[in-house]
């Protein structure tokens, strides 16, 4: 049982002034339902969606840290043109962290909540940056016997992400699915998924290091985008594949329209006669992600069969319903040390991961630099 009555939360506050406010603060601890669990939160990922909310559109670069008692705070200004965009939380402070775990310290009293009392469980829905966080017990994901809360951290967002591609991909009726930013923790998932269930994945990387690491659990196709030959190998890996469904994490640029431009080039390939209209088969890119800031760009070379839509998981879990959200639960946690892993670059307590050096690092959002914050350190 915890005798607390405040503990120690990550909230961001953008202001009127243009100026983002991050700091501990000390909150109230959370008040339980008869059907609430209180987890004592060991560890939660920085994820690039928890730098939205964490530093919204601030300039970074600017930042000014300092440390009032031990305590820490980062103040930095936000480019006035972007306030426009953030209008719904201005002066309000905003608990950060969208997924976390860690160990069950106390319970309502339904029968549900009692028996997850000191078992490791993960769970989304934000504030997760704090010492501790009231759970509907029916939310959590109970880990298997002898998993850490380390292990469990990114259960979530990522691993129902990848699930919810693939139920989109059968759902909408194609057979394989080209993805981008592929090295990432959501991407080497992904691989593994293709691999388990037997589809073709187009891998979409920037770097040689990347490709490695994607061959090295089981790639087949993998394509460069810094190559030469980016587009006609991209065009190939389709023609090979018959992916028409694409997942892009980079939103910015060109990416998008390239990889329905190679859809197109593939399909038409395979039809007999022309059409000024170009091939009938459809072409869907789901932008996901928003890791390049850049305006999107569209050079409409692929025919009027095609789509451009956003995707984001808790929509796809609504329409998924509550049958198959359990089936994502119970894959995830019997997996989550093998396909569902993921690996940190550093832990690092609520304090330290308001530093200069931790921020300066994490919000590169770069290829095997995740920071895990450990709230109870
Ligand atoms: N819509 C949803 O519901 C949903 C759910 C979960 C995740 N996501 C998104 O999924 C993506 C991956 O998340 P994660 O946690 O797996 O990421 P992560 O492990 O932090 O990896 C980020 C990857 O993106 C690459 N990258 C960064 N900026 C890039 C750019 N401008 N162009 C191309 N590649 C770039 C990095 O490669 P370098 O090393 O080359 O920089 C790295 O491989 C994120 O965009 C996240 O927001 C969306």
């Amino acid at each position: 049982m915890n005798n607390s009555t405040s503990m120690k939360q990550v909230q961001s506050t953008t202001q009127n002034d243009e100026v983002l406010d991050v700091r501990i603060v000390n909150a109230d601890m959370p008040a339980l339902r008869d059907s609430d669990v209180l987890v004592r939160i060991e560890a939660a990922p920085i994820n690039p969606s928890d730098l939205g909310l964490l530093f919204g559109p601030a300039d970074m670069d600017s930042a000014q840290y300092s440390s009032d008692s031990g305590s820490p705070s980062i103040k930095a200004p936000i480019p006035p043109h972007l306030m426009s965009g953030i209008e719904g939380r201005v002066d309000q402070s905003l608990p950060v962290g969208n997924e976390g775990a860690g160990i069950v310290v106390s319970a309502g009293e339904s029968e549900e909540a009692q028996a997850l009392i000191g078992k490791v469980v993960g769970f989304s829905g934000g504030g997760t940056y704090s010492e501790y966080k009231s759970v509907r017990a029916n939310q959590c994901i109970e880990m298997p016997e002898g998993t850490s809360p380390a292990q469990s951290a990114s259960c979530f967002v990522n691993p129902m992400t990848v699930l919810g591609f693939v139920g989109t991909m059968r759902r909408e009726g194609h057979s394989a699915m080209v993805h981008t930013a592929a090295a990432s923790n959501l991407g080497q998932m992904l691989q593994k998924v293709a691999i388990e269930e037997s589809f073709d994945l187009v891998n979409i990387v920037r770097s040689k290091e990347q490709e490695d690491i994607l061959r090295n659990i089981g790639a087949t196709f993998v394509c460069n985008s810094s190559s030469e030959s980016f587009l006609p190998e991209l065009t190939e890996a389709l023609v090979t594949t018959g992916a028409t469904l694409g997942f892009d994490a980079t939103g910015g640029g060109r990416l998008a329209s390239d990889i329905l431009a190679c859809m197109e080039r593939a399909a038409v390939s395979q039809d007999a006669a022309f059409s000024r209209y170009g091939s009938t088969v459809h072409k869907q890119v789901y932008i996901y992600g928003g890791l390049d800031r850049n305006v999107t760009t569209l050079n409409r070379s692929f025919g009027m069969a095609w789509g451009i839509g956003g995707w984001l998981l808790t929509p796809y879990i609504q329409v998924a319903g509550a049958e198959e959200l359990q089936k994502m639960r119970d894959r995830v946690s019997g997996s989550i040390t093998t396909t569902f892993a993921s690996s940190y670059t550093k832990e690092v307590s609520l304090t330290d991961a308001l530093s200069k050096a931790a921020v300066d690092e994490y919000r590169k959002q770069a290829t095997g630099l995740k920071f895990l914050i450990n709230p109870s350190l």
